[in-house]
């Protein structure tokens, strides 16, 4: 087991071989600095600070294409439905399955109400404004704009956005706040000296009618479902000069503007909730932020303050945490795609996915499943932060176990009636609540990650402290996984399901029982819960022993382990069986080696799962999964495939592209990217030499300050 000693030996080794000096980190990450000349369709360029972000077009701000400004805090409840109360919401029950209520199959509205609330709200929308020569607004297209060209600066966060409108240079710098949820920009041009431009603002109606909304969120003609109030004057807090209080049905936003140069700013007309900001003065640069707060704000940043703070946070970011070098002085021509999918992925997931809540599959860009999140794509989404030692972003959502720990007890031991323990939700929102939904309350491998984040965390800092933070958690996911496992009388084993749903959830969960990759987890997940208990001096409950050490043996069919025991022995043929998450490559590669878990067939089930999967529908973290199995399995050649697999895109920005099931951006497929790397790069406990999942011909990998993988 690795230890803070091995983190440390791990970094003086990179930093001191006479032939390593250390990477020139600066040259890397600008190498694959962004750069547009025209506004994508489908992904903003974005700046931001994991609660917050800010999707720009071409031109720095959200002019043509009203992309989002999202955040970790900005929620909303929609109206209940006609002739509802806040009572008959709060006495939804679903179905009782063998004694166990669950939060499915409930009366409507309400079960649709309680999917789609509370849903993300989109903040507002900067735009450029263009004026003409009377000083009305322009009728301006992109198409009107000359020499565009924008690029983001990922050392700095700086998005710099130039291009000609009427045969003048216009410059937008556009820097996210890394303190508050704020955006400082500044145009720069001599059509600023000449009144010709300024800035717009303007805001959606958001609902939950819509699961998914992407590209975009919200819609902009509804004006008449929402308010907007400007206030401008003296007291509205430090540098704040004029603040628009946004109000959906109960849910009210602020959104402040100042800490810049001075200006005016007017509702363009009561039936829209545009606002133009012009300069008051007339000088060659406007400067000005835009922040955005759920109460009313007490003060902005200036926008020196905002362009120093993501100056010193993204410099931190990339300067002292970890860092992976696969193309200085590798010949493999995949080097320079898979190093920019890394760097971009890195800059996108601390923009997008390092709020105070794990993030949604397409992070703070558009909303999907109304904007809520997955507690078992949490670990795909932020495992990594583990491994390239990122521990103050991966904090501030990881205490969400402990936030959202009696909302679980609750679920297992009022609502589900088991005797102990904790069971973690699936779709949720911040309160902790789990959406209506079958798969929802029936999948159950989102419950052993807490077991995963508090073992890496515990590696990282060696600590008592940690040991304790964690021990209400730890012991609650395990007392739940030891009772929802029960003992068979025929068997003498303890069985997982029925009913239940696999991480492939295509199975029918009546008759989903002791499926290979659960039962391994939750061996693993009981094996740490016990370690954690001793290293405490606790001692480990006689359940959790029993149900660990008798858990019925992992399903084999043909010499190959089986999704399910039970499953029809065809499943290979069958495209019901075949078409989503190839979960049996994790038995071995995602998870370390568990007892009872044979190498040699887990290799065997991988090599199958290659050719008999429709891999033509596979997205996202498959293809990192399949890497991971790879790389342990020995097969580096094949493991860098998958990386690279044509289905698995990263646009020209980094943004993971959904493929063909989900919208773009799937973020899961990034963060297990960054969490397949590492474990390639540093390795895992028990692997052998440098780089041991990469292939030692082509390839000349450095890794710093980057941790092993369990
Ligand atoms: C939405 O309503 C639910 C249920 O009444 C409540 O728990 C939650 O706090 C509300 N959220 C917001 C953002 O209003
Ligand atoms: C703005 O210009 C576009 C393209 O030339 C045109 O289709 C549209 O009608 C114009 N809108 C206004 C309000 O003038
Ligand atoms: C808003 O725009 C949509 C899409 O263009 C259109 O279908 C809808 O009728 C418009 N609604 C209003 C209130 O104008
Ligand atoms: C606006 O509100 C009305 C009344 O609540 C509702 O029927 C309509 O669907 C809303 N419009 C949109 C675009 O959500
Ligand atoms: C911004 O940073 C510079 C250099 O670190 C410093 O001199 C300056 O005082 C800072 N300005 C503000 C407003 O924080
Ligand atoms: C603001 O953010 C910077 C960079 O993340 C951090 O160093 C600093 O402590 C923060 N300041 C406050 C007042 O939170
Ligand atoms: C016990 O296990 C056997 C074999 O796995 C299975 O067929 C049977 O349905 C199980 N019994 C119960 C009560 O679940
Ligand atoms: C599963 O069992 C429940 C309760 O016994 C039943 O209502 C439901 O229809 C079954 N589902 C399937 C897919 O067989
Ligand atoms: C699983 O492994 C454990 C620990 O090695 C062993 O005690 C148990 O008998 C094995 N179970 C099965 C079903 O093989
Ligand atoms: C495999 O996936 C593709 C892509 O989604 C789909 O079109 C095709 O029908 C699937 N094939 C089978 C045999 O399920």
């Amino acid at each position: 087991m690795a230890t803070p000693l091995t983190l440390s030996c791990t970094l003086l080794l990179s930093l001191s071989g006479a032939a390593h000096a250390a990477i020139n980190r600066h040259a890397l990450v600008s190498r694959f600095n962004p750069v547009r000349t025209a506004s994508s369709a489908s992904t903003p360029m974005q700046v931001g600070n994991g609660h917050f972000a800010f999707g720009a077009d071409v031109t720095g701000l959200q002019t043509f294409l009203p992309w989002a400004t999202m955040s970790d805090w900005g929620w909303k409840n929609d109206s209940l439905p006609n002739g509802m109360s806040e009572a008959d919401i709060a006495s939804y029950r679903g179905v009782v399955w063998d004694g166990v209520q669950y939060e499915f199959g409930g009366p409507e509205p309400a079960q649709q109400w309680l999917i789609s609330n509370p849903n993300r709200v989109n903040l507002g929308r900067v735009g450029l404004l263009f004026v003409d020569e009377n000083g009305e607004d322009a009728n301006v297209t992109e198409d009107a704009l000359e020499e565009k060209r924008q690029v983001l600066d990922l050392w700095t966060g700086t998005m710099t956005s130039t291009f000609r409108w009427e045969g003048e240079e216009v410059t937008v710098q556009t820097v996210a706040a890394q303190n508050s949820s704020a955006i400082g920009l500044t145009v720069t041009s001599p059509l600023v000296q000449r009144g010709r431009l300024g800035v717009f603002l303007d805001f959606p109606w958001n609902d939950g009618s819509e699961k998914f909304e992407a590209p975009f969120v919200g819609v902009w003609n509804a004006t008449s479902n929402h308010t907007t109030l400007l206030k401008t004057g003296a007291g509205l807090g430090r540098n704040v000069r004029a603040q628009i209080t946004h109000t959906l049905v109960a849910n009210t936003f602020f959104t402040s503007v100042g800490g810049g140069d001075d200006f005016t700013i007017a509702r363009v007309s009561e039936a829209t909730h545009r606002y133009n900001v012009r300069p008051s003065s007339l000088r060659g640069t406007f400067s000005v932020t835009v922040g955005y707060s759920p109460a009313q704000s007490s003060a902005l940043s200036t926008v020196t303050e905002v362009q120093n703070e993501s100056k010193d946070a993204w410099e931190d970011f990339w300067s002292n945490h970890g860092f992976i070098d696969v193309l200085t002085g590798s010949s493999d021509s995949r080097a320079e795609e898979l190093q920019r999918r890394i760097i971009l992925s890195q800059y996108l997931l601390r923009v997008n996915e390092a709020g105070d809540y794990p993030p949604q599959e397409s992070g703070l860009v558009d909303n999907g499943w109304y904007g809520k999140f997955h507690m078992e794509m949490f670990f795909w989404h932020s495992a990594h932060w583990a491994l390239w030692n990122n521990w103050d972003l991966l904090n501030r959502a990881s205490s969400v176990y402990s936030r959202f720990l009696p909302t679980a007890i609750q679920r297992a031991q009022v609502q589900q009636g088991y005797p102990i323990g904790a069971r973690w939700s699936k779709m949720t929102d911040p309160t902790g609540r789990s959406a209506p939904g079958e798969i929802n309350e029936l999948l159950i491998w989102q419950q052993p990650h807490p077991l995963v984040f508090a073992e890496y965390e515990y590696r990282a800092t060696g600590s008592r402290a940690t040991l304790e933070k964690w021990r209400d958690v730890v012991h609650a996911t395990a007392d739940w996984m030891s009772v929802f496992a029960h003992k068979n009388a025929s068997t003498g084993f303890f069985d997982l399901g029925p009913p239940m749903y696999v991480v492939s959830e295509d199975t029918n969960p009546n008759v989903t029982r002791n499926p290979a990759f659960e039962l391994a987890y939750w061996r693993f997940g009981l094996d740490h819960a016990s370690t954690w208990l001793t290293r405490l001096g606790e001692a480990v409950p006689a359940l959790w022993t029993e149900v660990k050490e008798d858990l019925a043996p992992l399903p084999v069919e043909n010499d190959l382990y089986a999704v399910y025991e039970g499953i029809p022995s065809d499943f290979w043929d069958t495209p019901t069986f075949t078409n989503d998450h190839p979960a049996l490559v994790g038995l071995y590669g995602w998870l370390p080696q568990t007892a009872n878990v044979s190498l040699d067939m887990a290799k065997a089930t991988a090599e199958k799962v290659w050719t008999s999967w429709n891999i033509s529908n596979c997205w996202g973290w498959d293809f990192p999964m399949l890497a991971m199995s790879a790389a342990r399995n020995g097969e580096a050649e094949k493991a860098i495939e998958w990386l690279l697999h044509p289905l698995f895109q990263f646009d020209d920005v980094g943004m993971p592209v959904g493929g063909v099931r989900v919208p773009t951006p799937y973020f899961p497929g990034s963060g297990a990217l960054l969490y397949a790397v590492a474990m390639m790069a540093e390795g895992w406990d028990g692997s052998q030499g440098n780089a041991p999942g990469f292939p030692t011909r082509g390839w000349a990998v450095r890794a710093e300050r980057i941790s092993k993988a369990m």
